[in-house]
């Protein structure tokens, strides 16, 4: 059966506004965030400490996190090395994440270092963060094709999830970075990751919506017990590193699927609605997302 209560983590304003071609003002960001709270999302992921040449749309980090001491909600940051984790810290960050690659190419486009040399590079942050009580993620890019290797073998992926694992990641976030899973493939990997020692209860699902089958996965990620999913308010998002990589999983799509199958999720529909009509004004277009669409009547 399904399960009763899905924890949604919004990735909005980190994953949808690394990708906006103009740089978000940080009181609009920080609005967005406590409005995302205010609809009732629980984990928010809110910015990244990488370099500001590499995602100079995110390159006021320091300035956003203290504008957000007080919002009642998880706060998620992105960090790629010792440096982004000690920036992080000073800050009072208490959960990160790391962000793997199942694949060679995007290793080298997005964090300019091999597969393994770029695990070399995570493994410091991993455990100076464990041991100051800092709650880590990893997510693992490219999960399911790539858009310069094509199709990714399911070992391949079941490795470098172990190797997050091993380095003391706490929980694994299976990206399909460019959307282009289905979800028989959805299904395989589940079932390969559940031979490999690693705990459905510890994965979570990043799907993106390039060929409109983000929900038709996280239904089969649902059915094999996954419940930590990743979505984006508005359906905002990309990898600015990957080419063809669209929006994610439109956090309203999720919750109307969600609430429809009776499933839990703490998130008041009209509100994350509204959330996202007010940040398309800022952003200067309509949201991809067909139930904020159907629902304001656009
Ligand atoms: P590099 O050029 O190899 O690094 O980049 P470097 O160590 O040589 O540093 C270059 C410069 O950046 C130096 O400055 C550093 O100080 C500075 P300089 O001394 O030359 O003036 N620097 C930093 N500054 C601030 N904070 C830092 C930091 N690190 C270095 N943390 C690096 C390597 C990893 C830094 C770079 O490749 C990088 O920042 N990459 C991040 C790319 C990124 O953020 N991509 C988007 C997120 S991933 C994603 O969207 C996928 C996901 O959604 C899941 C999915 O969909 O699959 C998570
Ligand atoms: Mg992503």
């Amino acid at each position: 059966g399904l399960p009763p209560r899905i924890r949604i983590h919004e990735v909005g304003p980190r994953d949808g506004l690394q990708n906006e071609k103009a740089v978000v003002p940080v009181e609009v960001k920080a609005e967005f965030v406590r409005r995302l709270a205010r609809a009732g999302l629980t984990t928010i992921e809110a910015t990244s400490f990488v370099s500001p040449e590499w995602v100079p749309q995110l390159a006021d980090a320091a300035e956003l996190m203290p504008m957000l001491a007080d919002v009642p909600a998880r706060l998620p940051v992105l960090v790629p090395n010792e440096r982004g984790l000690d920036r992080a810290l000073a800050l009072g960050v208490r959960e990160i994440a790391v962000f793997a690659s199942a694949t060679e190419s995007f290793a080298k486009a997005n964090l300019n270092r091999t597969v393994d040399e770029s695990l070399a590079m995570f493994a410091p942050v991993v455990a100076k963060a464990r041991a100051a009580d800092v709650r880590v993620r990893g997510y693992l890019s490219m999960c399911f094709g790539d858009p310069w290797e094509g199709a990714v073998p399911v070992a391949q992926v079941v490795r470098v999830c172990r190797a997050l694992k091993d380095m003391g990641c706490q929980e694994l976030s299976l990206g399909d970075t460019i959307g282009v899973a289905t979800p028989g493939h959805v299904m395989e990997l589940l079932s390969a990751l559940d031979g490999s020692g690693i705990r459905t209860g510890e994965l979570a699902v990043h799907f993106h919506d390039t060929y409109g089958q983000a929900l038709a996965n996280t239904l089969a990620a649902l059915q094999h017990g996954v419940t930590t999913v990743d979505a984006s308010a508005g359906g905002l998002g990309g990898c600015p590193y990957a080419k063809s990589a669209t929006g994610n999983l439109a956090t309203e799509d999720l919750v109307w699927m969600l609430h429809g199958l009776g499933i839990e999720t703490g998130v008041d529909l009209g509100r994350l609605t509204a959330t996202s009509e007010w940040m398309a004004v800022h952003l200067g277009r309509p949201s991809p997302s067909r139930t904020v669409r159907a629902l304001s009547g656009i």
